[in-house]
C-alpha cells in the first residue's frame, strides 16, 4: 500500500427511502466491508465511513407516495437499513445519517466556503414550474418525449429507453408527475460549481495519473471529460434538504448530490468527536497526504466520486482526492433489473429473516459473483448451487471431517506429525501462495479472485482428506492418522484466516471450534498454527445444505411481487399523452361507422378474426387481432368504427382493407368502440 499511513474507506451513503437490497451488497458495501476486514486484519489503521443519505428527491417521492413527512420516512429507512447492515457483518466504524446536526452545519459551512471563495458562480436560469403545486420541478418530476427516441415517458434527466442523459427542456411535450399538468419556465436562481475551470486539473489527475483505475471508471470519466464539463448547480428549489446558507436563497436547499458526499467527511468528524483517543482529529483522515482515500461506489455514483465531488474539495483546498474509486457494474435479479419502485429486490432485512444465521451464504454468492467487470445476475438457483456444492459440499465438509475425526481417535486434542509423508508438505507447501494471491487481489480490488483463492484452499483440503483417507487409514495406522490430521487441521486454521474478511460469521464458528484466541493474518501460510497437543472444540455446522422448498418460496416471491406490481401500475396509469399533432394529421384519416357481416376466426392463429363488414361505400374483408376478446358470434351485426383509408395489408393470405378502433382497457383487455345508437354505415367521424 505504498507510502500511505492509514486507509480511509467510504461506502456510497444509501438513500433512505427504502430498504437496502442485494444489488447494493454486492455493488459496494459486501466489497467495502471485505477490503476493510483485510486491512484491519494486516493491522492497518482503517476507518470505514457510511451512513444513510437522508435528502434528495427520492426521499420526498416516498413521502408523498405514503402520505407521511420526508423525516418520517427517513427515520423508518435509517433505523431499518442500519440494523441489517449491522446483522449482515458490514462493519462500519460509524454509520450516521445526513439528517444529523453536525452534517447539516458542516455542509453548510462547506458551501459557504465555496461562496466566500467565490468558488461558485450565481446563475439565473429557467425551470419547470408548477402551477398547480405551486412548486418547481425536480428533474424526475419531468416527463415527455425523449428527442432521441421517442419514448413518451422519457424523465427529465433520463430516457429510461435509450439510456440518454436529458435536461428537462430537451423533453417534447413536458408533463408534470405531480399535477399532470402542463409545466412553465420560471425564472429562479442558483449557484453553481463551474466544473469546467477544474477540466485540466482533472484530466490530469484521472487520466494521467489513475491510468491503473478499473476500465469502466476510467473509461466513463475520461467520456465525461470529453465531452466537456459544464458548470453544475449546486442548489435547487426544493424544501427538503439543508437550506442555502446565503442571504436570498430562501426556499432552496443544497443540491443532494452536494451534501450527501461531505457526509462522509462529517460522519468522520462525529466519530471522532465521539472518540477522539480511538480515532485522532477528523482532519487527519480527509486532509493528510498519508490518508489513502478509497470510495466504493456503484456505476452509476461515478462520475459524482470521481468528478463532481473531487471538484468541490479541489474547490475548498484543504482535502485529499480518492486513491481509488472501485465502482462496481450492477446486479440484475433473475435477468431482470432490480429496481426498488417496481419491488423487483431481494431485501437484506427480508434476507435475514428468511435465512437467519446465513448472512455468509449470502455474502459468498455476492461477492462470487461480484459484478466487477460487466452486469451480473443473480439467481436463486445459483444461490442454493453455490451453498450446497461449494460452501457445504467442499468448505464445511473438509472441516467437518477433519474436527470430527480429530475427536474420534485423538479426543479432541491436535495429534502429534507423528508421520509425516510427501503429500503432506506438498499440499502445505501451496498456503503461502494462496496468501500472497489473495494479498494481491485484495489490494487490487479483485475480491472475486480473492475468494476464488481462498476456496481453492478449501478445495485442497477437501482433496487432501479424501486422497488420503484417515478414516481408513485409522484401522491399522494411527501414526499415519495423526500426521494427516495434524495436516487437516493446519489448512483448517489457515481457512478460517483466509475466509476471514469474506466469511467473518464462518470464520468466527471456525475459529471457536479450533479454539484459537486470534486470527492473525500473518498467521496465514503458517504450517504449524495449531501445536499437537492444543485442544479444539466439538464439530459445529459451519453451512446447512439450502432445500429446494426454500428457494421455489423466494421464487414464488418475486413472481407475487412482480404480478402485484404489474396489476397495480395497470389500474393506476393511462396510457402516455402523445405528441401534439396538427389538425391536417388528423383529417388525413377516414374514420367511419361500419357493420360486421360476417366473421370468422382465422384458421391456424388464435388472436385473428376475418371480417366481412359493411363501410357504406362498400362491403369489404379485414383482418383483426380480436379473437382473444370477440368470438365471431359476439362480432356479427355489431356496428363499429373503422379507420377505412388504412392501406391495404395482407394478413395470412387475406388482403386487409382497414382498421377497427379498439380501445384498451386498464387490465390490458381490448373492446371495440360502437357508437351508442345505430347510425347509418359510413358515417365519416371527425
Ligand atoms: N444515495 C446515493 C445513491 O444511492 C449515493 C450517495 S453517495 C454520497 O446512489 F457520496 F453522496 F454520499
Ligand atoms: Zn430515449
Amino acid at each position: 500500500m505504498s507510502d500511505y499511513k492509514r486507509i480511509l474507506v467510504t461506502s456510497a451513503l444509501p438513500y433512505a427511502n427504502g430498504p437496502v437490497h442485494i444489488g447494493h451488497l454486492a455493488g459496494v458495501y459486501v466489497p467495502a466491508d471485505i477490503y476493510v476486514r483485510y486491512q484491519r486484519m494486516r493491522g492497518r489503521e482503517v476507518l470505514f465511513v457510511c451512513g444513510s443519505d437522508e435528502h434528495g428527491v427520492p426521499v420526498t417521492q416516498r413521502a408523498r407516495k405514503e402520505g407521511i413527512t420526508p423525516q418520517q420516512v427517513v427515520d423508518r429507512y435509517h433505523s431499518l437499513i442500519k440494523k441489517s447492515f449491522e446483522d449482515f457483518g458490514i462493519g462500519f466504524d460509524i454509520y450516521s445519517r445526513t439528517t444529523s446536526a453536525t452534517h447539516h452545519e458542516f455542509a453548510s459551512q462547506f458551501f459557504r466556503k465555496l461562496y466566500d471563495d467565490g468558488k461558485l458562480i450565481e446563475r439565473t436560469s429557467k425551470q419547470y414550474y408548477d402551477e398547480e403545486v405551486q412548486e418547481f420541478l425536480t428533474d424526475r418530476d419531468i416527463v415527455g418525449e425523449c428527442p432521441h427516441c421517442g419514448n413518451p415517458d422519457a424523465y427529465g434527466n433520463q430516457c429510461e429507453k435509450c439510456g440518454r442523459d436529458l435536461s428537462p427542456e430537451e423533453l417534447i411535450n413536458p408533463r408534470s408527475k405531480r399535477s399532470k399538468s402542463t409545466p412553465v419556465l420560471r425564472e429562479t436562481k442558483n449557484w453553481y460549481l463551474p466544473l469546467n475551470e477544474y477540466e485540466p486539473w482533472l484530466r490530469e489527475w484521472i487520466l494521467e495519473q489513475h491510468k491503473e483505475w478499473r476500465p469502466n471508471v476510467y473509461g466513463q470519466c475520461k467520456s465525461w471529460l470529453d465531452s466537456g464539463l459544464q458548470p453544475r448547480a449546486m442548489t435547487r428549489d426544493l424544501d427538503w434538504g439543508i437550506p442555502v446558507p446565503v442571504e436570498g436563497a430562501e426556499g432552496k436547499v443544497l443540491y443532494v448530490w452536494f451534501d450527501a458526499p461531505i457526509g462522509y467527511i462529517s460522519n468522520t468528524k462525529e466519530l471522532c468527536e465521539r472518540e477522539p483517543g480511538k480515532w485522532g482529529e477528523w482532519q487527519k483522515w480527509w486532509q493528510d497526504e498519508e490518508t489513502k482515500l478509497v470510495h466504493f461506489i456503484g456505476k452509476d455514483n461515478i462520475v459524482f466520486h470521481c468528478i463532481i465531488f473531487p471538484s468541490m474539495m479541489k474547490a475548498h483546498g484543504q482535502y485529499i482526492m480518492p486513491d481509488n474509486v472501485p465502482a462496481n457494474e450492477f446486479l440484475n435479479l433473475e435477468n431482470d433489473k432490480i429496481s426498488t419502485s417496481k419491488n423487483w429486490a431481494v431485501w437484506l432485512n427480508e434476507y435475514l429473516e428468511d435465512f437467519p444465521g446465513m448472512q455468509d451464504v449470502l455474502r459468498y454468492v455476492l461477492t462470487a459473483n461480484a459484478p466487477e467487470t460487466k452486469d451480473n445476475d443473480f439467481t436463486w438457483k445459483d444461490f442454493q448451487a453455490r451453498n450446497n456444492s461449494e460452501l457445504v459440499a467442499i468448505y464445511g465438509n473438509f472441516v467437518n471431517r477433519a474436527v470430527v475425526l480429530t475427536h474420534k481417535y485423538f479426543g479432541g486434542k491436535v495429534p502429534a506429525d507423528a508421520k509425516p509423508e510427501a503429500i503432506d508438505a506438498e499440499t502445505l507447501a501451496q498456503l503461502p501462495q494462496i496468501k500472497a494471491a489473495i494479498e494481491d487481489y485484495i489490494e487490487h480490488y479483485k475480491f472475486r479472485e480473492a475468494l476464488k483463492e481462498a476456496m481453492n484452499l478449501a478445495r485442497i483440503g477437501n482433496k487432501y482428506i479424501s486422497d488420503t483417507e484417515p478414516w481408513k487409514v485409522a484401522k491399522t495406522d494411527l501414526d499415519r492418522t495423526a500426521s494427516i490430521l495434524y495436516t487437516s487441521l493446519q489448512i483448517c486454521a489457515n481457512l478460517a484466516i483466509a475466509f476471514s474478511p469474506f466469511l467473518p460469521f464462518s470464520s468466527a464458528k471456525l475459529q471457536q471450534m479450533l479454539c484459537l484466541d486470534t486470527l492473525s493474518w500473518d498467521q496465514l501460510g503458517n504450517a504449524g498454527i495449531l501445536p499437537a497437543g492444543h485442544q479444539i472444540a466439538p464439530a459445529q455446522l459451519m453451512f446447512a445444505k439450502i432445500e429446494d422448498a426454500q428457494i421455489d418460496a423466494q421464487i414464488a416471491k418475486l413472481q407475487a411481487s412482480k404480478a402485484a406490481h404489474e396489476a397495480a401500475a395497470k389500474v393506476s396509469a393511462p396510457a402516455p399523452a402523445k405528441a401534439e399533432c396538427v389538425f391536417e394529421d388528423f383529417e388525413k384519416m377516414d374514420i367511419r361507422t361500419a357493420t360486421v357481416l360476417e366473421a370468422e376466426k382465422v384458421p391456424n392463429t388464435d388472436k385473428l378474426l376475418h371480417l366481412k363488414i359493411d363501410t357504406g361505400l362498400d362491403v369489404r374483408e379485414l383482418v383483426s387481432g380480436i379473437a382473444q376478446y370477440y368470438t365471431p358470434e359476439e362480432m356479427i351485426g355489431k356496428q363499429i368504427c373503422i379507420l377505412a383509408n388504412l392501406k391495404p395489408r395482407k394478413i395470412k393470405g387475406i388482403v386487409s382493407q382497414g382498421m377497427i378502433l379498439m380501445a384498451q382497457q386498464p387490465d390490458g383487455k381490448m373492446r371495440v368502440v360502437s357508437p351508442e345508437e345505430r347510425l347509418d354505415n359510413g358515417a365519416t367521424i371527425g
